[in-house]
């Protein structure tokens, strides 16, 4: 299994598996992944689904120690003291001791507080105070765009290690991205396939006919050839098996430009400062 190095010295695995809408046949689902060879297993207190993956990881014969555990806290549990106690009940749902990653799932905005900054500084500490309990290996944000970052990084007595972001071809964020990288900050990609809205895309097609793979392969190599961590998603055994044990290939420098170069497709909606949230 491929890592990646984070700025404190732990190895993601470079393909996890993500569960966001995953609320149906959860355990079973998860059971499946542990078994093709997912070892990087990414929720969220909002997904509903951290009891069901703590009973996967209580059942599977795979080591807890050998698993990549990854949850954030909802934009409700915001600030210091709320997010310690959100951390704490992730914990009891997963039914294990430590997270391998705490995310914050969304950065306040100043659409909807005026003290925005001021929130995800506060929240910020508390990931702070986690991860120096020892009760979190490392901590980061999700969807924050630059600017949150920056906020962040002018008080932080430790940095984020992480940034998950919703990236795909159609849809790179490339500020924030190479902000990131800039700063040290490893870059996670949710919908990696664009949710599914990528997948009968011509030109994208055109593309992985090249090398003889499918679309979502396709998005999966672009991704890692950029240096993320990918977290596709998938109920379907055949679709679990595919995103993480596809043959290895390479995407020539001409076709990660063109890729590169396409316009807007596949983005969620989701804007972190626009959301009512
Ligand atoms: P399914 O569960 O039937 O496999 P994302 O990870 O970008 O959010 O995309 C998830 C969507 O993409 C789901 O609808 C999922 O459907 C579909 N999907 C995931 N992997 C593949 C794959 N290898 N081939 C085709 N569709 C896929």
């Amino acid at each position: 299994m491929s890592t990646i190095k984070i700025s404190n010295g732990l190895d993601i695995p470079v393909i996890g598996f993500g569960t966001w809408q995953l609320t149906e046949n959860v355990e079973a689902v998860i059971a499946e992944a542990l078994k093709v060879g997912y070892r990087h297993i990414d929720t969220a207190a909002i997904y509903k689904n951290e009891t069901e993956i703590g009973n996967a990881l209580q059942h599977t014969d795979v080591d807890r120690s050998s698993i990549f555990l990854t949850s954030k806290v909802w934009n409700t549990d915001r600030g210091y003291d709320n997010t310690l106690a959100a951390f704490e009940k992730s914990l009891e749902r997963l039914q294990t001791d430590y997270l391998d990653l705490y995310l914050i799932h969304w950065p306040a905005n100043n659409k909807n507080h005026p003290d925005a900054k001021e929130i995800n500084v506060a929240t910020w500490r508390a990931m702070q105070t986690l991860y120096k309990s020892g009760k979190v290996k490392a901590i980061g944000l999700s969807n924050f765009l630059k600017h949150h970052v920056e906020d962040i990084l002018e008080t932080a007595e430790i940095k984020p290690m992480v940034n998950q972001l919703e990236f795909h071809p159609g849809y790179l964020q490339e500020d924030t991205v190479s902000f990131c990288k800039a700063n040290n900050i490893v870059v996670q990609a949710w919908s990696p396939l664009g949710s599914g809205r990528l997948l009968d895309d011509s030109f994208l097609k055109e593309i992985s006919a090249r090398y003889n793979v499918s679309v979502a392969t396709l998005c999966l190599q672009f991704a890692l050839q950029e240096g993320l961590v990918v977290l596709p998603k998938s109920v379907n055994p055949k679709n679990i098996d595919s995103n993480l044990n596809f043959e290895k290939f390479k995407i020539s420098d001409e076709d990660m430009r063109l890729i590169k170069g396409m316009s807007e497709k596949g983005f969620s909606g989701s804007h972190p400062d626009s959301l009512e949230f």
